[in-house]
């Protein structure tokens, strides 16, 4: 082990002796000698001590120290009194006692280059005096260069390794490159040394927050939602045949509820099918009546938004409702009666429209002779005459159907009396198909037989009135 003696008077630093089998200078925190400047390399120079004497080795051909202001080829005996640069570092060269003393100094100002053979020269024009040869340790001549020798360039090979490999990476991170010079005294306000937040608190973060919305959308949307929605719309499978949805809703909230439309036109857009087109009559869209003011949703599974429907007419027709629609208000219709309704003794039934009335299917046109009465006249007995069963308490033709004199007891003059009192008999009251529940009582007035809202549904309320099977044949 050989012994060297360093003195930074660049950095104010009392003495320090080390003790290594070879001194290695150079950039890195590694080195026992660091001489911090970016013209510095890494690891640029060793001194190692082979047979009692020191030997300068350029460790970086590309970046040779000088020795005396000469490059350094490859390696060099030192002798007392040598000046060694590396980048703006000057080493004096001296031996105490067995050991290689190194006054290290920084040359500030010198452009490098500059004073590529200034201590050389003085010393060569002996404008210096020769280093003092008397009573010194330095008085040996300077040993002859070491012959090109692998062991000790394995040596220096593993050193820089130990060295480059042993630097431990800042735990500070900092953005910017380490600053020379007189620079790095001027005290600048920084961020860059802050602990930086490791990356997995990102990805950690972001599976949390994840998996919480994903669940939450699970499970909170139903929480979320006021009550749960009906059975027709919760369940994943249709029931009706022919279908009237394009797809079930699977207790899916979005098809409802979305951000780029509203929930009327979701709703139309599923109900429409062959069988059943969600329309809704001209006075009720021009009141803005929609869907959602007839059927409900959110009541509950048990809750029927086609039944419910049923009886909201009511509620609304009612002379007792304050509320305007559109500017529009309602009253209790026909004069609370059920469904005949006479105005001045004059039997006023508006017709269908030429829309409606070919959905019918019935095989009565208009003639251009008609008046308007005399065509809805033919519309109401071509809708019920001989179409239409009789019902439970009238008389009906040989088929049971209606006929003349279902309605009708005399003809001449016409009856007007009678057929006034038979609308009961088939439009009050309501019983579900299959179930045979009572939707609406039997001497309640079935709104929608004669104020159909959904014409184009192939459905019709009572089929069993039909003479023949289905409604339109
Ligand atoms: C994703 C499609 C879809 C949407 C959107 C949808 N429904 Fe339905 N609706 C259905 C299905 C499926 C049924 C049950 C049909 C069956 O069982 O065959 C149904 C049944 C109904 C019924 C009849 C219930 C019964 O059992 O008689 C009404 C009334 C109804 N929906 C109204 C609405 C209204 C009002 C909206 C908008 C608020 C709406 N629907 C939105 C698919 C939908
Ligand atoms: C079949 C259609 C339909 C489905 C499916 C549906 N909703 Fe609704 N939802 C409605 C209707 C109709 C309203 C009443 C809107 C109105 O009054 O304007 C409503 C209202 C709401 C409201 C507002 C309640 C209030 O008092 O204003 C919330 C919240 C809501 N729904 C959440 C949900 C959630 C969550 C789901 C899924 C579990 C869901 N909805 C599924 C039709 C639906
Ligand atoms: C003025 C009230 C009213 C409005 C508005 C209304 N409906 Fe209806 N709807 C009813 C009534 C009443 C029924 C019960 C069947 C019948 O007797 O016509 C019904 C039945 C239905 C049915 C069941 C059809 C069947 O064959 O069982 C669906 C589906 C439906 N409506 C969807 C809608 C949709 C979608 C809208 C909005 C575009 C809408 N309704 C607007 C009153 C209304
Ligand atoms: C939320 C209130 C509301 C509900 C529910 C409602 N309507 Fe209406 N309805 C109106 C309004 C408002 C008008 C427009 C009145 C006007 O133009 O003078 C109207 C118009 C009508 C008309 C046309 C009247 C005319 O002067 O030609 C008929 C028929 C009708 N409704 C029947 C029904 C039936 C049947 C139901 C039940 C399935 C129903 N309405 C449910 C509010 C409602
Ligand atoms: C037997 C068939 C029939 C039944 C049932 C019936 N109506 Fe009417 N309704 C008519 C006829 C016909 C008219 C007269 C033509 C018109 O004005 O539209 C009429 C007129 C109306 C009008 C507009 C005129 C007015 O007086 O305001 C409304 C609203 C109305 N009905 C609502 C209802 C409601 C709500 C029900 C259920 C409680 C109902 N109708 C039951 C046949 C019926
Ligand atoms: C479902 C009952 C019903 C049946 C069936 C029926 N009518 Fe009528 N008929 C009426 C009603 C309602 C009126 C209008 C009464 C009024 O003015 O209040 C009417 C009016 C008439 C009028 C008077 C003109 C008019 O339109 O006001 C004639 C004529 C007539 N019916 C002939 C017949 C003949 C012929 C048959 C058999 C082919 C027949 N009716 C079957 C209910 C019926
Ligand atoms: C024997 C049973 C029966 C009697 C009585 C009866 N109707 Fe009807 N009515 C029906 C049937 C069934 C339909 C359905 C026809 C269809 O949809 O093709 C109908 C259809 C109608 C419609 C047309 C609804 C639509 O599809 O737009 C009106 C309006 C109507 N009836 C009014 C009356 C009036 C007013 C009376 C009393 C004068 C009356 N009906 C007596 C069975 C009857």
């Amino acid at each position: 082990m050989s012994r060297f003696i360093i003195i930074r008077e660049d950095l104010v630093q009392d003495p320090l002796t080390i003790v290594t089998d070879g001194l290695l200078i150079g950039r890195l925190q590694l080195c026992e000698l660091v001489l911090n400047h970016p013209a510095v390399s890494r690891a640029q120079a060793g001194i190692k001590w082979v047979d009692d004497v020191y030997y300068l080795f350029s460790l970086r051909p590309g970046n040779p120290p000088k020795l005396n202001g000469r490059a350094l080829e490859e390696t060099e005996a030192l002798a007392p009194g040598d000046i060694i640069e590396v980048g703006p570092f000057r080493l004096e060269v001296d031996r105490e006692d067995g050991a290689l003393q190194l006054k290290v100094s920084l040359q500030i100002g010198v452009v490098l280059g500059e004073h590529d053979s200034d201590v050389p020269n003085l010393r060569t024009t002996k404008l210096l005096p020769e280093a003092p040869t008397e009573g010194k340790k330095a008085a040996k001549p300077r040993a002859a260069p070491l012959p090109g020798n692998k062991a000790l360039d394995f040596f220096w090979d593993k050193r820089i390794r130990e060295a480059g490999k042993m630097v431990r990476p800042s735990p500070l991170f900092p953005k910017s490159q380490r600053r020379s010079g007189k620079a790095q005294f001027s005290w600048t306000p920084t961020s860059d040394l802050a602990r930086r937040w490791p990356v997995s608190f990102f990805i950690w973060g972001a599976v949390i927050v994840g998996a919480l919305s994903v669940s939450a959308a699970y499970w909170y949307a139903n929480a979320y939602a006021p009550a749960p929605v009906s059975r027709s719309h919760a369940v994943a499978n249709m029931e009706m045949n022919p279908p009237i949805a394009v797809k079930a809703n699977a207790d899916s909230c979005t098809n409802c509820h979305s951000l780029t439309s509203s929930t009327e036109t979701k709703c139309a857009s599923c109900h429409n099918t062959e069988a059943f087109v969600a329309t809704i009559i001209k006075p009720h869209v021009a009141a803005g009546i929609g869907c959602v003011s007839c059927h409900a949703e959110h009541q509950g599974s048990e809750f029927n938004p086609a039944h419910t429907a049923l009886v909201t007419c009511t509620a609304c027709h009612n002379d007792a409702n304050q509320s305007t629609y559109n500017g529009r208000r309602v009253s209790t219709p026909h004069q609370g009666t059920f469904g005949y309704p006479v105005v001045n003794e004059k039997w006023t039934w508006p017709g269908l429209d030429d829309g409606d009335w070919a959905l019918k299917k019935i095989a009565i046109a208009r003639l251009p002779t008609d008046s308007d009465e005399q065509w809805r006249s033919k519309q109401f007995h071509s809708l019920h005459v001989q179409r239409v069963r009789s019902g439970p308490g009238m008389r009906g033709n040989l088929q049971g159907e209606l006929s003349c004199s279902s309605c009708h007891q005399s003809f001449n003059p016409i009856d007007r009396t009678t057929p006034r009192t038979t609308c009961g008999e088939c439009h009050n009251g309501r019983i579900e198909q299959g179930s045979n529940r009572v939707l609406i009582a039997k001497d309640k007035p079935n709104c929608t037989s004669c104020h159909v809202q959904h014409v184009r549904d192939i459905r019709t309320w009572n089929p069993s009135l039909f003479a023949q099977s289905g409604k339109g044949k």
